[in-house]
């Protein structure tokens, strides 16, 4: 059952079993040394949490490290975190909490998420607009699923240059460097001469004959098939080249600057008046990326409770946690919005979970 749940994010992770999380993703306080206050409704409520350290930053780093250390724990073996951080001391957090406890090797990625346009008022350094998200995995066998966003229209431009009657196409390569030296000449071309290996794209075979069929097929026999179906080009100096239609194309793999996804703006739908809210588009990216139907997603900071509402919606179990009183409400009002089935809970009455 889903559970939302008032209290200190380390008294009640102790009470969660071990190994019965997939996917983590936390937003805690960035070390800004700052308060956080919005003023909300017709009633003028106050919305807020605190983000001071009076120990300063080995104070916060130790604060955080033995909060990850329990959802380190509470990863199954295939599990991952997402910890949303910003430059106050994203370099801390890494040399000093997720690789030492999750490992160098299992790190997946630092997102740069910009969430600002320009800023004109940074006089004496450089604007801040980006966030980190640390990505790291428990071990090398993940849950993941790869996100391709569509392509620019610069990209399109400078690659999609040819059109034939079938539509617009890019001609990639169907060689690699270095040379195989069981490669056959095809059609009076022979990779080894420019030091290179044939290299055919697996999934054009596939997708004519079947997977079945194309493993009995050899080099020649799978160059000769992609040209009688018309998907080689071949120049005038004889080099043959694959013809990748536009319409066929997934879009680009997505990397780890994501410029895509705006902030939310004040007046926005999804705005629930909740401090340093963050875009339910960020959140679906992560959890459709790093978790599947049926699995359980935490967010131990969840604030106005983005990461729930969207694991709800996106069919995950979850389970959600924030100290404060105003998150818990506003998170609840947000869920029964959605029809979302959870209990509610506190930390006090807790045994195990
Ligand atoms: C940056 S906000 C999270 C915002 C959230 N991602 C959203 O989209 O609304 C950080 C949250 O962490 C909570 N928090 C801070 N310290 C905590 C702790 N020790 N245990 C549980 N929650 C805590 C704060 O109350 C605040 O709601």
């Amino acid at each position: 059952m889903n559970k939302l749940i008032l209290g200190d994010c380390l008294e009640v992770l102790k009470k969660i079993e071990t190994e019965t999380i997939d996917l983590v993703y936390i937003d805690p306080p960035f070390f800004s040394n700052r308060n956080y206050e919005i003023v909300w409704g017709d009633k003028g409520e106050i919305r807020s949490f605190k983000d001071r350290w009076s120990g300063g930053v080995d104070q916060y780093i130790s604060w955080l490290k033995e909060r990850v250390q329990e959802m380190y724990r509470l990863l199954k073996p295939t599990g991952s975190i997402f910890l949303h951080c910003d430059w106050h001391a994203s370099h801390y957090i890494k040399a000093y909490v997720l690789d030492k406890l999750f490992g160098y090797d299992n790190f997946r990625g630092e997102i740069a998420w910009q969430r600002h346009n320009a800023h004109n008022d940074a006089k004496k350094k450089l604007a801040v607009l980006k966030d980190s998200i640390f990505y790291y995995t428990k071990n090398g066998t993940f849950s993941y699923n790869p996100i391709y966003i569509g392509l620019s229209d610069e990209y399109k431009n400078n690659f999609y240059r040819y059109e034939d009657e079938k539509g617009i196409f890019r001609l990639s390569d169907l060689t690699a460097p270095n040379i195989n030296k069981n490669d056959k000449e095809w059609r009076g071309f022979h990779p080894q001469k420019s030091n290179r290996h044939w290299a055919i794209p697996t999934s054009a075979i596939f997708d004519i004959v079947g997977e079945a069929q194309a493993k009995e097929l050899t080099t020649i026999e799978k160059l000769d098939l992609l040209f009688e179906n018309d998907l080689i080009q071949v120049s005038k100096t004889g080099i043959p080249s694959f013809k990748r239609y536009l319409d066929n194309s997934k879009g680009a793999l997505l990397g780890d600057i994501w410029t895509d996804i705006k902030n939310v703006q004040s007046q926005a739908k999804e705005k629930i008046g909740y401090p340093t809210q963050k875009p339910e588009a960020l959140l679906e990216r992560i959890i459709k990326m790093a978790s599947n139907e049926g699995d359980t997603v935490l967010d131990c900071f969840m604030g106005g409770g983005t990461t729930i509402a969207v694991a709800d919606k996106l069919k995950r179990n979850w389970i959600g946690i924030d100290q404060s009183e105003q998150a818990y409400k506003v998170t609840k009002l947000r869920l029964q919005k959605n029809n979302a089935i959870f209990e509610m809970i506190q930390e006090e009455i807790i045994q195990t979970l």
